[in-house]
């Protein structure tokens, strides 16, 4: 038995040698075969299931040592005629229910379809033994997606029951040496010591439980909590704190199973809507940063609480936590002034993961929990990526892989398990609807899928909070409350492509006004025109139209994205990858074609390109459950090489050939095969505003 490293290991030691005193008895041996491992072996009969288990290394969970109490080790015993391994089974092949058994039905619910404890039942003739999924340590949380990685859980704190001896005036010593010792004589924790927060609680709990009690032990080797009798139940959070939204997972250490989910806004948005201008907030406020680290933490601690209270626990029993960010969120969570992410190098004080006391972060949880921060990548890679590529594992692949999570800044990784690279790029707030003229976020109202019929030139589209089409029935109806107010970030890259397809717009991002003729959707707008996505039947409601300056401020985001992506496969001296992946919410709502049309994205076979969704979120949530994952991603991080789009001199270039849709030189025969491209070189219509838009570019790019 290992105690140190399942969830909660097999039997207790006290069990096993109760079991070894009745087994020097007997002298018959029966065969048993476990599945799904397929381990067998000879055991004397009468031998506890659990004990055959552990001794051929069979993956079988416990809390309470083999009690009878926990209910982890349930197993369904196999009856009929195995061929595959010789062994015909009855009802027989195992011990009658047992009064633990029984105990344990009365107290805890029915053991369903024939099920056992086998730390209660034994051998009695040769047996076939399937142990469930549910009853393994070290299970595997059910993928979403064909290439998403399993979730293994191993967490790093795992409880333990024990029962410890009473106190004795003949035998003085201190209740948590006695707490240590039936760690140790019954879970193989040797040398266990106390996190300090357990000792104020310690005796009440001692003799609450009558001198039963739960131990939460992280990494076998500190008790973090302890609770008065059994308690089977262990909790995790993992959060990724964005720059506007804080996401929180309440997860089951044990299962892995996400119990609660509770997303906030970050409350430092009252100190500045994007990064940079929280940086400057720091630097102009003395003392503004303190200000930021208590906003936000006094949110985590909302949402611990939040996330408890959908679950039906107390915020105290979670007991480990996980926390990812970009650098600045990073920085600022952890009380460190972000005013070095403000400016060349972009020196971060820490690039290495770290572990502290949740109190240390005034984190209203378990008092001896603590917080596994993962590390940041470089000055504007942060924890959050670090994160994304813990989830999606281009460390482990073979085929070259481009991951961006797009926000006002894009992080950036690319590679394959030979070699990785990094990179952020300046993309701005226009993908998020900032900058746009229509723009807003996504919410109800905003419109977030567009086509334009290339014939008619007439658009239609779909707004968030309605399945319909504008151009199906009861679409005015549906839409009536919610109404149509502006595009959020993926209807500005829809338009944005199909205006392209139609042709309404060149290559250089310029809205043809000659098309003036062919539609009334095209109107004169200064020297410039725009074209009308949406006319309201009444005043009331704002007209929606994407203008030249809407054009531009998405050409300059998406040129920056490229140009560091481009950089990247410079640097890995590759013209072409072989996936992609979009991570973050808005990734995640992108359409992976028209990313390509904009050419936001290097030309890949469309189905490879994949909206990870919040990969982030998966990837903090590895870490919580699964403490290898944490060594896994430190290693990655160290491996990583970081470019510096800033002081790049090929990044301008880059960022100049990628203004145009999709590319100035850059050939897309994938995307080619999937949608018509206009032919390139395509006369730009309006002179003078192309002059202003390479004037503008120039602006941006140097
Ligand atoms: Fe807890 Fe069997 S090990 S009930």
């Amino acid at each position: 038995m290992t105690g140190g490293n399942a969830v909660v290991a097999g039997p207790s030691k006290t069990q096993e040698t109760n079991d070894n005193h009745k087994n020097s008895e007997m002298t018959d041996t029966v065969r048993v075969v476990f599945t799904p491992s397929g381990r067998r072996g000879e055991f004397p009969v009468g031998t506890p299931v659990l004990t055959a288990a552990r001794k051929l290394g069979v993956d079988i969970d416990s809390v309470c040592g083999g009690r009878g109490i926990c209910g982890r080790c349930k197993v369904d015993p196999g009856i009929g005629a195995f061929a595959k391994h010789g062994i015909t089974t009855d009802e027989t092949a195992l011990s009658g229910r047992t009064a633990g058994e029984t105990r344990y039905a009365a107290k805890r619910g029915k053991l369903e379809g024939g099920r056992r404890l086998s730390c209660q039942a034994t051998l009695q003739a040769d047996a076939v033994i399937d142990v469930p999924a549910e009853s393994q340590v070290h299970r595997q949380v059910v993928r979403k997606r064909a290439d998403e990685r399993v979730l293994d859980v191993d967490p790093q704190v795992k409880l333990h029951y024990v029962e410890v001896r009473e106190p004795d005036m003949h035998d003085p010593s201190g209740d948590f040496r006695r707490l240590a010792e039936a760690l140790a004589s019954e879970w193989d924790l040797s040398g266990v010591r106390p996190h300090p927060a357990i000792l104020p609680g310690l005796q009440i709990a001692l003799r609450k439980g009558k001198w039963a009690v739960t131990a939460a032990v992280k990494d076998g080797a500190e008790v973090i909590a302890v609770w008065p009798g059994f308690k089977d139940k262990a909790y995790g959070l993992a959060v990724d704190v964005g720059s506007t939204t804080i996401a929180a997972h309440l997860t089951d250490l044990e299962s892995g199973a996400v119990v609660a989910a509770s997303g906030a806004m970050n409350p430092q948005i009252r100190f500045g809507e994007d990064l940079m201008s929280r940086v400057s907030y720091s630097m102009m406020n003395p003392g503004g940063a303190v200000e930021m680290t208590a906003a936000v933490r006094e949110a985590l601690s909302q949402l611990a609480a939040d996330t408890a209270a959908e679950a039906g626990i107390a915020p105290e029993d979670i007991l480990s936590a996980v926390v990812v960010g970009n650098p600045v969120m990073h920085h600022l969570v952890l009380g460190i002034d972000p005013v070095e992410l403000g400016g060349a190098p972009f020196a971060l004080a820490l690039d290495e993961a770290l572990e502290i006391d949740a109190r240390t972060l005034d984190w209203r949880i378990a008092p001896g929990a603590s917080v596994y921060v993962l590390p940041c990548i470089a000055g504007h890679v942060g924890a959050d990526a670090a994160a994304v590529a813990l989830a999606e594992a281009p460390h482990k692949a073979e085929e070259m892989t481009l991951i961006v999570d797009v926000g006002t800044n894009a992080e950036i990784i690319l590679g394959n398990r030979h070699r990785l690279l990094a990179a952020s790029s300046p993309t701005g707030p226009a993908f998020e609807g900032a900058q746009i003229s229509s723009g807003q976020r996504a919410a109800p109202g905003a419109i977030e899928r567009v086509r334009i019929d290339p014939e008619t030139l007439e658009p239609k589209f779909k707004v968030i909070g309605s399945d319909l089409w504008s151009d199906e029935d009861d679409f005015a109806e549906e839409t009536r409350k919610i109404g149509i107010t502006g595009i959020c970030g993926s209807g500005i890259i829809e338009v944005l492509a199909e205006m392209f397809l139609a042709r309404l717009m060149t290559e250089d991002g310029v809205i043809d006004g000659t098309k003036g003729s062919a539609t009334d959707r095209i109107v004169a707008d200064g020297r410039t025109f725009s074209y009308v996505l949406h006319r309201p039947a009444n005043d009331a409601d704002p007209e929606i139209r994407v203008t030249q300056n809407d054009i531009r401020a998405i050409q300059l985001a998406k040129a920056a994205l490229y140009a560091g992506a481009r950089l990247l496969m410079d640097r890995m001296e590759t013209d072409t990858v072989e996936k992609v992946v979009l991570a973050g919410a808005f990734g995640s709502h992108i359409e992976p074609k028209y990313a390509m049309v904009l050419g936001m994205i290097p030309d890949c076979p469309l189905d490879k390109v994949i909206a990870a969704g919040n990969a982030a979120g998966t990837g903090a949530r590895m870490a919580l459950v699964n403490k290898q994952a944490r060594a896994e991603i430190e290693d990655v991080v160290r491996r990583i090489e970081k470019v510096e789009t800033a002081v790049e001199p090929a990044f301008q270039a880059h960022f100049v050939e990628a203004m145009a849709l999709p590319h100035k030189t850059a050939d897309y025969p994938n995307l080619a095969r999937a949608v018509r491209l206009p032919p390139k070189g395509a006369a730009t219509r309006m002179p003078d505003d192309a002059t202003g838009g390479r004037r503008r570019r120039r602006r941006a790019a140097g």
